[in-house]
């Protein structure tokens, strides 16, 4: 399988290195593109000897093309895009974090190469637009959310589904107070119980608005109904999703929580091979497993998403932008957690939806919302 990985110095890349370095028979590396972490991409470049590399900046590209000489280097948006463009590829992970996503994903789509994508911020920004391409070009979207693969694996005949249910281990505040929660500092919470993930997806995850965009995403990878979505918070993360079919009989995903095995499905799928994690599962020490309703009031953040999921048009692109940027702010210190959400919600009620958007009025919508939450939150 010829593969390149966007996003190779990130949390879901650099596990995705390890999968494809275990299966060196199977996998051949044509591209990798990170961002600023220019020294792992060099050490990348050394380990899997890539056609082509980009990274964010330009300055870093002309410093790298000087150590590499043989390889091509690229940058910027452009160099996401020509990375996914190559028809070389049989496949593309798309493990960007944030908006940066969408337009190598489309690049994949319209060039007819299969995309593993990670990277959700795509299907809430543009959901149908990306969807619809794919199926029109009979391109594979193959998921790489422990959910979402999940879901793929249960699911067998879409027309007998009663409803999909997402599972979410709840984050760090599961058991904190509401004050607690909303006084929490930057280290409490980038301290996810479960998963070991980027800053901003765990942010996400402590407030929820994770699973919010796995609904949206979910919505749009399986054409389902936000009627038929149902989360459910399973603290121990074994069960990773599950589909309920119309005669009432529940299939569930199952495994202890890594994001190896999720993401050696969407690279090797439709096989599946022994892989990095030897462990093989045990009912007996798993041990036992709760479920439990999220608690909408301490994390109105999956409301917001549901609403904005169900009007659709523009609402979720402007809601996935201030989130992001209200995210950023916490990290910098700049505003609280709860903050996060009253920022999402504010800019939520002050947009006219735009219904059936085309791709530049998304990026546009963007782009205004980030320039409005940047100034709200400049100290
Ligand atoms: N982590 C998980 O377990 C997990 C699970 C499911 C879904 N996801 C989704 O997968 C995506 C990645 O998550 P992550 O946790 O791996 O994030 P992460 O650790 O923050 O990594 C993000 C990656 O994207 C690169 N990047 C960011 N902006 C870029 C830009 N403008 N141009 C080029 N490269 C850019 C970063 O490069 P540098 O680091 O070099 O700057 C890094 O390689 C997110 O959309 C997330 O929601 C993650």
């Amino acid at each position: 399988m010829k593969i390149s990985i966007l996003g190779s110095t990130g949390s879901i890349g650099r596990q995705a290195v390890e999968v494809i370095q275990k299966m060196p028979d199977f996998f051949e590396i044509v591209s990798i593109a990170g961002g600023s972490n220019v020294e792992l991409l060099r050490e990348q470049i050394k380990l899997l000897n890539p056609k082509n590399v980009s990274v964010k900046s330009e300055q870093d590209a002309i410093k790298l093309q000087k150590e590499f000489p043989k390889i091509n280097v690229l940058f910027g948006d452009k160099g996401l895009v020509d990375i996914a463009s190559d028809k070389t590829n049989e496949r593309i992970l798309v493990s960007v974090s944030g908006k940066a996503g969408l337009k190598p994903t489309l690049a994949a789509i319209d060039n007819h190469i299969d995309v593993a994508l990670a990277n959700k911020e795509t299907l809430v920004m543009a959901g149908d637009i990306v969807m619809s391409r794919a199926k029109k070009e009979g391109v594979k979207i193959l998921p790489v959310d422990s959910e979402h693969g999940a879901i793929h694996q249960c699911l067998s005949n879409r027309n007998e589904v009663e409803k999909l249910i997402i599972t979410a281990s709840g984050g760090p505040f599961r058991n904190k107070s509401i004050d607690e929660m909303k006084n929490a500092t930057v280290e409490e919470t980038l301290h996810h119980p479960r998963w070991n993930m980027g800053k901003k997806i765990t942010i996400d995850s402590a407030t929820l608005m994770n699973k919010g965009l796995e609904v949206i995403e979910a919505h749009h990878l399986f054409d389902m109904p936000y009627e038929k979505i149902q989360v459910v918070v399973h603290p121990q993360s074994i069960v990773h999703s599950a589909v309920e079919y119309v005669d009432g009989s529940v299939i569930a995903q199952l495994g202890f929580p890594s994001m190896h095995i999720p993401i050696q499905y969407t690279l090797t799928y439709p096989h599946r091979f022994e892989g990095i994690e030897t462990r093989s599962f045990d009912f007996i020490k798993a041990g036992r497993l709760d479920f439990d309703a999220p608690d909408l009031e301490k994390f109105p953040c999956l409301k917001l998403a549901f609403e904005a999921g169900k009007k659709g048009g523009t609402l979720p692109v402007v809601m996935n932008a201030a989130n992001e940027e209200a995210v950023f702010a916490f990290l910098d210190k700049k505003i609280s957690l709860w903050q996060i959400f009253e920022i999402t919600k504010n800019m939520m009620e002050n947009h006219d939806n735009i219904l059936s958007p085309s791709l530049e009025q998304i990026f546009d919508i963007d782009r205004i919302t980030r320039e409005s939450v940047k100034k709200l939150t400049k100290i």
